[in-house]
C-alpha cells in the first residue's frame, strides 16, 4: 500500500472533507461546508488533509488564539483568529471510518505538532469526548478536566499541549 500523504488543504478538497466531517460527527457538532471554506481561506496553514492513492482520508484543522481555553464561537467564525496568536486550537481531526485503526489520525497529528513548533506556537488545545482523553494523553496532551463549552451540546474536557 502507498504511504500515507498528508498535505496542506486546497479549494476543490472542500466537498470531500465537508463529506468526511458528516460521517464522523453528530449532525450538531459537525462543521458544514461554509465554515470549512472560511477556515481554508482565513487559516490554510493550519489545515491539513491525508491522501492515500490521491484519495482523502481525513484531515485536520485549526485556528490560532491568545486564550487559553477555546470558545464556543470559534468552532463557527473565523473572526477570533489571530494570525501571530500563541495557542493553536484543533477543531476538528477526522479519519474516515473505512480508514481508522491504522495509525492516520496519528500521523496526521504528529505532522500538526511538528508544524506548530515550526510556528512558534507555544501550546496547541483542544476539547474531546470522555472516550478519547487517553488518545490524546499519547502525545502528551495534558487533560484539564470538564471544560465550559456547550459545542453541540455534548460533555467536553479541555486539554492541551505545551510545546517548546
Ligand atoms: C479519533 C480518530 C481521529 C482516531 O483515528 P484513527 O486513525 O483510528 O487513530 P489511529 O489509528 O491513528 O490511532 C493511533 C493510536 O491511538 C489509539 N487510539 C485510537 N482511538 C483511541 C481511543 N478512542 N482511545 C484510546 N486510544 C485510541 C490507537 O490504538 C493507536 O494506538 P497505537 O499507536 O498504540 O496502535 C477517529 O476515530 C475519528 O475520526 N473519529 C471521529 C471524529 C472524532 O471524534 N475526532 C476527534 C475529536 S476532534
Amino acid at each position: 500500500m502507498n504511504p500515507l500523504k498528508i498535505r496542506k488543504v486546497l479549494p476543490q478538497d472542500l466537498d470531500c472533507i465537508t463529506q468526511i466531517e458528516a460521517i464522523c460527527f453528530p449532525a450538531a457538532e459537525a462543521a458544514p461546508r461554509k465554515v470549512f471554506k472560511e477556515r481554508l481561506s482565513v487559516f490554510p496553514a493550519g489545515f491539513f488533509v491525508a491522501e492515500l492513492n490521491h484519495q482523502i482520508i481525513g484531515f485536520i484543522n485549526s485556528g490560532v488564539t491568545n486564550e487559553s481555553h477555546i470558545e464556543d464561537d470559534f468552532f463557527k467564525t473565523m473572526d477570533l483568529h489571530i494570525p501571530n496568536g500563541d495557542n493553536i486550537v484543533i477543531f476538528g481531526l477526522d479519519v474516515h471510518p473505512n480508514y481508522q485503526k491504522r495509525g492516520h489520525a496519528k500521523e496526521l497529528m504528529n505532522h500538526f505538532i511538528e508544524a506548530a513548533k515550526i510556528d512558534g506556537r507555544k501550546n496547541i488545545l483542544l476539547t474531546c469526548k470522555a472516550h478519547l482523553i487517553e488518545f490524546y494523553e499519547q502525545f502528551g496532551y495534558v487533560n484539564e478536566g470538564v471544560s465550559q463549552s456547550e459545542h453541540g451540546g455534548a460533555k467536553w474536557y479541555d486539554m492541551y499541549l505545551e510545546l517548546n
